[in-house]
């Protein structure tokens, strides 16, 4: 059996392009003893990813040149060699972007109930980007009712789930966005309560639509738009620092405004997440987000390739804030 596979071909710095990306056929080898194959049906696609592939400064090891592009994605065990994965069964894991993975245990993020909800949302709401609101709007943001919650690429897929989640805490809610379609797109269709274009002066959009401060600031950006924001932070607030997807290169890091002043005199809590560290509650979170799903009260938006080879440049486009929700590459219908 044939298998593609998008390697990595030179190491990019910055955003990765397709330029540094392969395409190529490769034999699918027999497989070992404990060893499945998993055939990838939706592929994700993550701002992460650029820090896979680049060498500074980052959580996880580099990609290597020729190696499979890491990736997490939802697939079917087409055949098996492992007493703990049998056919027919639908995993989430990091199966990469490639049609088929020889994969093991420790790949493995979940089981998935395909049956729960559509699959794609197991990489999205579902998934890690749910995982990642969920946890870090909680357990670092600690929202109460009435809290001012800010939040950076508030309609992407990170960000369009902590809007609706500190929504259904009680909480007023801002989105902060690139444009005024976006912007009411939060509004429209995330409960956010008002927004923020950052091509306009931010200084002017806080004071509007943070008059008492932001008690809660979910960052998923930095540079030039988190900085502002220190400015407007209530007493006492907790900022999330979730991303950092404006920061064109990080080495050497960009220049900007000392902000201890502004940590201690208005008492921030400042704290770096990692979903890395929280895998362990996948499964929890999962079932509280599918039964809200469920209820009717959580919404989603995919934004769906159909080509392996788009792959790279589906990446691109999520660093051009070219998408609307959740990235994805779909490989193959299923059930
Ligand atoms: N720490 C963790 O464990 C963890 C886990 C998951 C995701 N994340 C981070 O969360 C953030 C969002 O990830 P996601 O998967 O949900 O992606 P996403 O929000 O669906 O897509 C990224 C969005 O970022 C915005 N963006 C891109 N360049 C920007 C810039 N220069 N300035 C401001 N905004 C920019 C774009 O929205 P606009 O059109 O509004 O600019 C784009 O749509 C990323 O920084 C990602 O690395 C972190």
């Amino acid at each position: 059996m044939k298998n593609r596979q998008i390697i990595l071909s030179s190491r990019p710095v910055g955003v990765p392009q397709p330029r540094h990306f392969n395409l190529i056929d490769t034999d699918i080898p027999a497989l070992q003893a404990g060893e499945f194959l998993v055939e990838n049906i939706y592929l994700s696609v993550d701002p992460a990813q650029r820090g896979y592939v680049n060498d500074e400064n980052n959580y996880a090891p580099p990609v290597a040149i020729g190696g499979v592009m890491r990736a997490v994605a939802v697939g079917r065990v087409v055949e098996s060699n492992s007493d703990s994965y049998a056919v027919g069964e639908y995993l989430y894991g990091w199966f990469g972007w490639q049609d088929y993975c020889v994969a093991t245990a420790a790949l493995v993020f979940l089981r998935i109930n395909p049956g729960r909800a559509p699959l794609s949302t197991n990489l999205g709401l579902l998934g890690m980007n749910g995982l990642t609101a969920y946890i870090a709007l909680h357990d670092i943001g600690k929202p109460k009712a009435g809290d001012t919650v800010l939040v950076t690429a508030a309609a992407g897929a990170v960000g369009s789930i902590v809007g609706q989640l500190a929504k259904l805490e009680g909480c007023r809610t801002v989105a902060v966005t690139s444009s005024d379609e976006k912007g009411q797109h939060c509004i429209d269709d995330y409960g956010y309560d008002a927004f923020i274009n950052y091509h306009k002066p931010l200084d002017e959009g806080l004071r509007a639509t943070c008059p008492d401060g932001v008690d809660v600031f979910f960052d998923n950006v930095a540079g030039v738009i988190g900085d502002a924001v220190y400015q407007h932070m209530a007493w006492f607030g907790r900022i999330i620092q979730c991303g950092t997807i404006s920061i064109p290169s990080w080495v050497p890091p960009p220049e900007g405004p000392r902000k201890e002043r502004e940590i201690l005199t208005r008492r921030l809590t400042v704290s770096g997440f990692v979903i890395f560290d929280h895998m362990d509650k996948l499964d929890s979170v999962v079932e509280v987000l599918a039964a809200m799903l469920a209820d009717g009260k959580l919404h989603y938006q995919e934004d769906i390739g159909y080509r392996l080879e788009g792959a790279p440049q589906a990446l691109v486009d999520v660093y051009a804030g070219r998408n609307t929700g959740k990235k994805l590459i779909q490989l193959r219908d299923y059930l």
